[in-house]
């Protein structure tokens, strides 16, 4: 199976043209899965309810999801992508998957980052694993990676491969995607955005840096900082259901959930 991502640089309330920009991408993508990053078709930075209102699509809709749908059954390829949703009154900041057949589903992002909060609903869809061709792929939108509670569930619903949407803003993630896929044993795809968004005083700085990381964290490709990239890396996603670190260890079998109350426990 060949896994990939998108990394450009989406201009903020732009969609016509980051579409085509990403569309203009994704024809150069050579594979089975793909991800692109998270709001990809509108920019991240949103200041008022309004924009929201404006720029969030009804899935499957709008025009974000349609072109997706249409991208995906002229290539014959999966396609994990993030776009903030409108559901009635409500928006998230969703990922769609969408397959050759039609759509998969929607992942809303339960972890929002700072003044997402002002403008978005914590995701209810909880942690999603969908199947593409044998592979259990979950799905988490770029903050979710900072509770390790998203990855672990993901992988012990069985995913092989998280797909991740991100628009990083710290220098965190790319490294400790290497502890995430290791403590797990599973593969994942950080699609990340470059450039920036300037709203009036309010300025973002995106990481890039996208990335694929494998079950035994090595890291198979990082791109760069910058550069809109196209990348796609052959892989054995089987490998991911190999949980035994040695004859002595298994990653899920030795957890010691008699130990572990707290973490399901609110605050
Ligand atoms: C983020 O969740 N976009 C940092």
């Amino acid at each position: 199976m060949k896994i990939g991502f998108v990394q450009f640089a989406p201009v903020f309330g732009e969609v016509a043209s980051n579409l085509a920009r990403a569309k203009t991408l994704l024809a150069g993508f050579d594979g089975d899965i793909v991800v692109l990053p998270e709001f990809f078709n509108s920019g991240y930075l949103f200041v008022s309810k309004d924009e929201v209102e404006r720029l969030a699509e009804e899935i499957p809709t709008g025009p974000t999801t349609t072109m997706l749908l249409e991208i995906a059954r002229a290539q014959n390829i999966h396609i994990v992508a993030g776009l903030p949703e409108r559901a009635g009154e409500r928006f998230f900041n969703s990922a769609v998957v969408v397959s050759p057949q039609g759509l998969l589903g929607t992942y809303r992002k339960s972890h929002l980052f700072f003044e997402e909060k002002l403008f978005f609903t914590h995701g209810d869809t909880g942690m999603k694993v969908f199947d593409i061709a044998g592979c259990k792929v979950g799905v988490m939108v770029c903050f979710d990676w900072f509770f390790p509670e998203t990855m672990r569930v993901l992988a012990l619903a069985g995913a092989d491969l998280v797909c991740h949407c991100a628009n990083l803003v710290l220098p965190f993630c790319q490294n400790a995607m290497v502890t995430r896929c290791l403590e797990n044993g599973v593969f994942a795809i950080t699609a990340n955005r470059t450039g920036n968004d300037i709203r009036g005083a309010k300025r973002l700085d995106f990481t890039g840096a996208s990335q694929i990381t494998g079950p035994r964290g090595e890291i198979l490709y990082r791109a760069t900082a910058e550069r809109d990239e196209v990348f796609s890396v052959e892989v054995d996603i089987h490998r991911s259901r190999d949980k035994q670190l040695n004859p002595f260890n298994d990653l899920f079998a030795d957890r010691r959930v008699d130990c572990y109350g707290a973490i399901t426990t609110a605050l």
